[in-house]
């Protein structure tokens, strides 16, 4: 029903992914742009209605109670998703990395540790250390092809100033949906050592090849220490839209984080961000699944061509989330080349591995745009590297 393979031209609307690369990339035209994790889709319909509709009122004023308003709704969502909350549990915010900025502030003092799984997802670390705390990266290392965090590799670094633990959960940028046995290692980890955690789900809706599980649900201690942050952004392609959610089942951190939160602009929601959540998970669920199958079609149609024109690239099958994580480290060409090739003899963009803590010669492919113009990165790729 909705059409995927629509091209939509993006540029000139002060858009990131296509509107930035004149500046990035001076003299170097005609780059396809897959960086930046947003997609090249028109919204659904749904949604789109609801914003006409919203627009035949003329006036857009301040809102009185916008958690009310949509807690139900998102409630709804999450607990079909098999999410162990209450409807109390919900707290409505502008955005999912300004509600960890929040969090971190709120919650962890200054000079103090958080330990955050690497790769990482580039804001992650800025926020620490923006906020003058210290990131300690836990490196995710491949076990049988399969990205695992060693949590044992940083016990030793951990001390009385280590406080919080972020964890990504569909993992941006490796795609890994992980494994009960494994966030419960991460829980009982944060319970030995004390560390509250976030838990930032946005890519939860993106479980590819097999099943999601919350971490709320792992375990009492990962639920009454977790707060776990999401949104309908990047679902529906609306990131522009800023609206997100936290759940925070513990009474206590909920009252602190909302009292807190209180006249710092964090509880406000745009008219469109409020009309985006209702119309996203009331009535968009075929745009969904629609959206889910063709993101799984391109994601097999990238793995089969690397594998069989481009075999020492090494992209790892992500399990979830609409990124590819891939390794150009054995493809013959100098690690600090790489970005260089890809934009100047390929003309393709694809985020920097070193953007998510240092990872040279890595790079991270966002899969979510028509397929025609997939294909057509994908040679581009090949005949520079074949
Ligand atoms: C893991 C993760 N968290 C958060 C975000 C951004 O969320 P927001 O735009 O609500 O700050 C992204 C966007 O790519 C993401 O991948």
């Amino acid at each position: 029903m909705y059409n995927f393979d629509k091209i939509v031209n993006r540029k000139n609307t002060n858009c990131y992914k296509w509107d930035s690369l004149k500046t990035k990339y001076p003299g170097v035209e005609d780059i396809i742009p897959m960086g930046i994790a947003d997609m090249d889709f028109e919204v659904c319909d749904e949604i789109e209605k609801a914003f006409k509709e919203r627009i035949k009122h003329p006036v857009y004023g301040y809102y009185y109670d916008i958690n009310s308003d949509l807690a139900p709704i998102i409630y709804e969502r999450y607990k079909n998703k098999g999410y162990d909350i209450e409807l109390d549990d919900i707290v409505v915010g502008t955005g999912v990395v300004y509600i960890i900025n929040h969090i971190i502030r709120t919650f962890t003092e200054i000079g103090d540790k958080i330990v955050l799984p690497a790769p990482y997802y580039t804001p992650f670390g800025a926020v620490i250390e923006n906020n003058d705390r210290i990131i300690l990266p836990c490196e995710m290392k491949l076990v049988d092809g399969v990205y695992k965090t060693d949590l044992s590799s940083i016990e030793d670094q951990i001390d009385q100033s280590t406080s919080m633990f972020i964890f990504c959960n569909p993992h941006n940028p490796t795609g890994r949906v992980f494994d009960n046995d494994e966030m419960l290692e991460v829980a009982d980890f944060c319970q030995r050592h004390n560390l509250l955690i976030i838990s930032d789900e946005i890519h939860s809706d993106f479980a590819l090849t097999k099943p999601f599980y919350p971490l709320i649900n792992i375990n009492e201690f990962a639920k009454y220490n977790t707060f776990t942050v999401s949104s309908c952004t990047k679902t529906f392609n609306i990131a522009g839209i800023k609206v997100a959610f936290c759940m925070i089942s513990n009474p206590e951190l909920r009252e602190k984080y909302i009292k807190y939160a209180k006249h710092s602009g964090l509880g406000d929601v745009n008219s469109f961000g409020i009309e985006a959540i209702k119309a996203a998970y009331l009535k968009g669920q075929r745009w969904e699944e629609e959206m889910l199958e063709y993101i799984r079609g391109n994601r097999a149609y990238v793995l089969d061509f690397f594998k069989k024109n481009l075999p020492d690239i090494k992209v790892n099958p992500s399990e979830g989330t609409y990124l590819l994580w891939i390794d150009f480290t054995g493809s013959g060409k100098d690690i600090n080349d790489i970005q260089k090739i890809l934009i100047n003899d390929c003309k393709v963009e694809l985020n920097d591995g070193l953007a998510y803590g240092g990872y040279s010669g890595f790079a991270r492919m966002n899969l979510a745009l028509p397929r025609c113009r997939l294909i057509e990165a994908c040679n581009r790729i090949y005949s520079v590297f074949k």
